[in-house]
């Protein structure tokens, strides 16, 4: 029998507040909906991810940092090191303020844009799906994100300043593909916080699809604005399960529909 591999998909954009750990929220909660084994990494200090799982980041002393500094030490942890178990069904590997200084720590190694990817091959076959959330940077921990995932998407909003960034984004994903992983492929700009009612989103959704949809998929589905979004980081759930009749709700239900295909 076939070893079972997960797909990772890393959510990337160096831009602050796209939308980025709304998105691996709620594309994890969904994908675990529909039965799908999720895996769901916190890659940024801040800590969003783990707190809109209702993780308490700050209290976790075994963290994806401590997974970075065994890879670079060559020690191997225990496939379950860290990962805490939500009732939603998401599995997730949390992160806080203390992931800061990896950088520093990781400087000496020169492997150290592969030492996720090394990580996670060995606990790739416990699940379908691991979903990385990316800091907004283009760190070593973003470069390792980008090198250990087969597929990355790009929440971006729909206003021009984010499309300028994107150039840039771009650069950086063909430089990963030159030189640390030829398999990455880029699944899509999502446009999120999306409202039919402006014109200057109209626009910008256009201006995105010429300047980009040539040469990559800008997703037709879009994720509309709704406070419920917001409400529901803030206390902890995914808007799967605070608001699931919610516009914004559907929509991600649609998207991991999209991305997982449909029930397992
Ligand atoms: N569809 C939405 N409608 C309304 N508010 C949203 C929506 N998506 C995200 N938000 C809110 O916008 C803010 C930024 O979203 P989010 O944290 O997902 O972005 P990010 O790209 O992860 O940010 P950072 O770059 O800081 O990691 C948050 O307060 C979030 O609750
Ligand atoms: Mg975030």
């Amino acid at each position: 029998m076939e070893t079972k591999r997960a797909k990772v998909i890393a959510i990337a954009n160096q831009k602050g507040g796209v939308g980025k750990t709304t998105t691996a929220v709620n594309l994890a909660a969904a994908l675990s909906q529909n039965e799908y084994s999720v895996l769901a990494i916190d890659l940024d200090a801040q800590g969003n991810l783990s707190a809109c799982f209702g993780i308490e980041a700050d209290e976790q002393e075994e963290t994806i940092r401590e997974i970075f500094l065994a890879e670079t030490a060559e020690e191997e942890l225990p496939a379950d090191y860290g990962i805490i178990y939500n009732k939603s069904g998401v599995d997730i590997l949390p992160s806080n303020i203390k992931l800061a200084d990896i950088e520093m720590q990781l400087i000496t190694d020169f492997n150290r844009e592969r030492l996720l990817k090394s990580y996670l091959e060995r606990i790739s076959e416990n699940y379908d799906f691991i979903i990385i959330d990316c800091s907004p940077s283009l760190s070593i921990l973003t470069i390792n994100a980008l090198a250990a995932a087969d597929k990355v998407i790009i929440p971006a909003l729909p206003h021009h300043l984010s499309a300028i960034g994107l150039t840039q984004l771009m650069k950086t994903i063909q430089k990963v593909k030159r030189s640390l992983n030829k398999n990455l492929e880029i699944e899509g700009i999502l446009l999120t916080q999306y409202s039919n009612r402006t014109n200057l989103a109209k626009n910008m959704k256009e201006v995105i699809e010429e300047e980009y949809g040539k040469y990559i998929n800008v997703f037709s589905i879009t994720i509309p604005q709704c406070v419920k979004a917001a409400e529901a980081g803030l206390l902890g759930k995914s808007v799967i399960e605070y608001a699931p009749n919610s516009s914004v709700a559907k929509a991600y239900t649609q998207f991991a529909e999209l991305i997982g295909g449909a029930k397992k």
